[in-house]
């Protein structure tokens, strides 16, 4: 594309990636952006240029986007991929498409296409199980749901026999439980000419409610692993034919072999860094990826690690930010709030980022800063145990 005037954007979400990724467009400076998104006060609602009210599965509320848009992305997998394929039809672009979507929305499939592929994964063991047939199996096994699992939910290892009776009764599959070292991610970006790009691998730690906690870039592994996962991560978008900003969740395992666990065909919160600390961020490479333009450098300026700022348990309400002043001394420290006019347990309220010119130094400021760095509210919430946590 030798010439662009205007590129009006459709985003099915407004959460926290939708909200970056028009961050990202406003640089650029010739996107009209709409959202999809039930909330009228999601983070993204404030710099959109439109807002289309509606759930993201909303056949009514996707139509009225798709209008509004020469391209439609989505920043969410919980939409309606009927209804984005039949828009495809009518020659409406959607990216990815919503066959990528399709296969990605299902995590039975996602395991398929892995397997059919000879991409490396953890095996399948047994679909749809019942009770009776864990009689013959050797445990631990690892239940996943097809569908609505994200951050831990939808995920059950099974280690035991009081575990076999806390299975989902759902849709799901049964796969091997791996000895995992170390979980990694990668982000890797295929344009609609076919360049492909891939940044580097980096370190994921979960707490204890399986969210995403810590990211450190670049992983603390040999070379070989960060090629191998390269390799990987290039040869899962190619076979997929996916067009956008791609992340891939690998597993190290205890034996040194690295699987593919799960893609998502979006930006993704293994990214953030790529923000402060790489050449193009991960928002700026989506837009590009699926706007006909080149690819950016993925090229990592300095190392970074990243940390979540998740709704301190026990409290609810109007977000008061605690240790602002200590985490804004500290140098290199980048700090991002989504601006959510509520907290809760768990919920993803911001981020931060500490840049260093020593990966060590990076996660020393991020570890003092985590302690002190909360978001509570004025008000402590009652029996917060059962928070959610989207
Ligand atoms: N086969 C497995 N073996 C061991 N642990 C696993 C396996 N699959 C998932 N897990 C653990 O469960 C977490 C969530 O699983 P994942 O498939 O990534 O689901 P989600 O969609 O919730 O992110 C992973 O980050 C990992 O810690
Ligand atoms: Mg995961």
């Amino acid at each position: 594309m030798n010439s662009v005037s205007k590129i009006r954007l459709g985003i099915i979400g407004g959460g926290q990636l939708g909200k970056m990724l028009i961050l990202a467009s406003r640089n650029l400076g010739f996107y009209e952006i709409t959202i999809l998104d039930p909330d009228p006060d999601c983070p993204a609602s404030k710099i959109a240029d439109h807002h289309i009210v509606e759930r993201w599965d909303s056949e009514k509320g996707i139509i009225e986007l798709s209008k509004m848009s020469d391209i439609i992305t989505y920043e969410v997998e919980h939409t309606n991929v009927d209804v984005l394929k039949s828009l495809e039809r009518k020659g409406k672009i959607v990216r990815p498409s919503a066959g990528v979507l399709e296969i990605i929305n299902n995590k039975l499939l996602q395991k398929r296409f892995l397997l059919e592929n000879k991409l490396p994964t953890a095996g399948l063991i047994k679909v749809n199980p019942k009770a009776e047939d864990f009689r013959d199996l050797k445990l631990p096994v690892v239940q996943k749901t097809c569908r609505g699992g994200y951050d831990g939910r939808g995920v059950l290892i099974i280690k035991d026999k009081e575990d076999i009776e806390k299975i989902f009764p759902v849709d799901s599959f049964l796969e091997e439980k791996v000895s995992i070292k170390k979980e990694l991610a990668i982000l890797v970006a295929r344009s609609t000419r076919g360049e492909i790009k891939v940044y580097p691998l980096v370190e994921m730690y979960f707490n204890e409610k399986n969210i995403c906690d810590m990211v450190i870039a670049p992983a603390r592994v040999p070379l070989s692993i960060h090629r191998k996962s390269e390799k990987l991560a290039i040869e899962c978008i190619k076979k997929l034919d996916g067009v956008g900003l791609f992340a891939i969740e690998m597993f190290l395992t205890k034996d040194n072999e690295v699987l593919i666990n799960e893609i998502s065909p979006r930006v993704h919160n293994s990214g953030h860094y790529t923000i402060e600390a790489s050449k193009t961020s991960q928002f700026e490479q989506h837009l590009r990826a699926i706007s006909g333009l080149p690819l950016g450098s993925t090229e990592l300026l300095i190392p970074a690690v990243m940390v979540n700022l998740l709704g301190e348990p026990g409290f609810e309400g109007e977000p008061v930010i605690e240790g602002l002043e200590k985490a804004l001394s500290v140098d290199g420290l980048k700090f991002h709030f989504y601006s959510k006019p509520k907290t809760f347990p768990f919920r993803k309220m911001g981020h931060f980022t500490v840049l260093d010119k020593s990966l060590k130094g990076a996660i020393s400021k991020a570890l003092k800063i985590k302690k002190v760095l909360k978001i509570k509210s004025q008000e402590a919430r009652q029996g917060w145990q059962t928070g959610e946590s989207h």
